[in-house]
């Protein structure tokens, strides 16, 4: 129990340390008062930022649905076009790319041999590289042009948890230094966004809360054979991670779609026998969210019509949840780019409680490993 600070499980203590490792990656790296973010690690110069025509993100696994969700921020932010690829297939699509772009690599180890190979084959194309790891020093660090690190502190569970939720947050602190350099966002608007990234910690503590309720689901939901994990937009690779939680550690079945994808087959399969979980938030001060919402309400409409079993992820304060999903887990309002940082903290909780429930080896699932050193 020592090393694991009173916690019976590593993948749970470094659930909980979520917080600390948000703030050890975003603080030194914004000035409220200035308004600015200062990221001279990625050694490339603000003439060549101005003038860049596309990044390409690759990454594995949970580090490549960070690169989605930091997809949809880095256009939104500053109004570059963003590719993401699977590591491993980079090569086989002979990628177009070439000098005037970047090549975001995202690696919590920074030793992924099929990110490695993505990385070698970017750069021989001529394209910048930045490492986005967690590990100082690693081989996908020391051959990038610049590091971005992730500063969430050793992670000794084979499933990456404070890892992906730091992955976002320096991706998001990414487009918004993007946004600055192109004058792509104003200082005050800026600064609104800094003060959300301060206040993320806090926030993730208080979506920690939701760990009792996590558990109730788990010892209701434990011997459930299949999964569906659907999200909309920058929420989709929240819903894809909580099902790749869910299948590495409890060995459970879970597919991740977009939420409006799921018209286009999968709703087939519906019934009382394979549950839903839905990311369902809402930026109630953003009419795209809110948008989205009402789409995903009208979803879950028709889900409960099919006798689905719904599990919805909602905003503080919706009442209107509740009355159509069968359990709801509330996090705190966020906006809608940051919020999937706090989004995929009960579906960790969710993983973590299922898999004890099963009780199976939580921090060693079978067949996996930390690094994966294999094409
Ligand atoms: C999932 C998980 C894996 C890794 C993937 C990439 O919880 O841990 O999917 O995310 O193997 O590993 P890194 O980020 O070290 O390149």
């Amino acid at each position: 129990m020592s090393d694991k600070g009173g916690f019976p499980h590593y993948m749970l203590k470094e659930i909980f340390e979520q917080p600390q490792g948000l703030r050890d990656t975003i603080e030194p790296r914004v000035s409220l008062d200035e308004a600015v973010v200062r990221l001279d690690e990625i050694r490339i110069s603000a003439d060549e930022l101005r003038a860049l025509r596309r990044i390409n993100i690759v990454a594995s696994g949970t580090s490549r649905h960070a690169g989605i969700a930091g997809q949809y921020m880095i256009q939104e932010l500053a109004n570059v076009a963003v590719d993401v690829d699977y590591a491993s297939e980079f090569e086989y699509r002979n990628p177009l790319i070439g000098p005037g772009e970047i090549t975001i690599v995202i690696t919590q180890s920074g030793e992924t041999a099929d990110t490695s190979a993505a990385q070698r084959e970017a750069k021989a194309k001529g394209s910048r590289t930045i490492a986005v790891s967690n590990v100082v020093d690693s081989t996908i660090a020391r051959e990038a042009d610049g590091v971005l690190y992730t500063h969430a502190g050793p992670e000794i569970s084979i499933a990456s948890t404070k890892a992906f939720t730091a992955q976002m947050a320096v991706l998001f602190l990414f487009g918004l230094y993007l946004g600055q350099v192109r004058g792509k966002l104003t200082r005050e608007r800026r600064r609104q966004y800094i003060r959300e990234l301060l206040d993320l910690p806090e926030k993730l503590t208080k979506t920690l809360e939701s760990a009792p309720e996590c558990k109730l689901l788990a010892d209701e939901f434990y011997k459930v054979e299949d999964f569906l994990f659907l999200g909309r937009a920058v929420h989709y690779p929240v819903a894809m991670d909580g099902a790749l939680k869910l299948k590495e550690v409890s060995y459970i079945h879970a597919e991740g779609y977009p939420t409006g994808e799921s018209k286009h087959g999968p709703i087939a399969m519906l019934d009382d026998k394979l549950p839903v979980v839905i990311i369902a938030t809402c930026d109630r001060d953003d009419p795209g969210s809110v948008l989205r919402y009402e789409k995903t309400v009208a979803n879950i409409k028709g889900f409960k019509l099919q006798s689905a079993r719904v599990i919805a992820i909602a905003t503080e304060g919706d009442e209107q949840m509740p009355k159509l999903a069968d359990h709801t887990i509330f996090i705190p309002e966020e906006s809608e780019l940051l919020s999937p940082i706090l989004e995929i903290v009960p579906l960790q909780l969710f993983a973590y409680y299922m898999t004890v429930r099963k009780g199976l080896d939580v921090d060693r699932p079978r067949n996996l490993v930390k690094s994966v050193s294999v094409e």
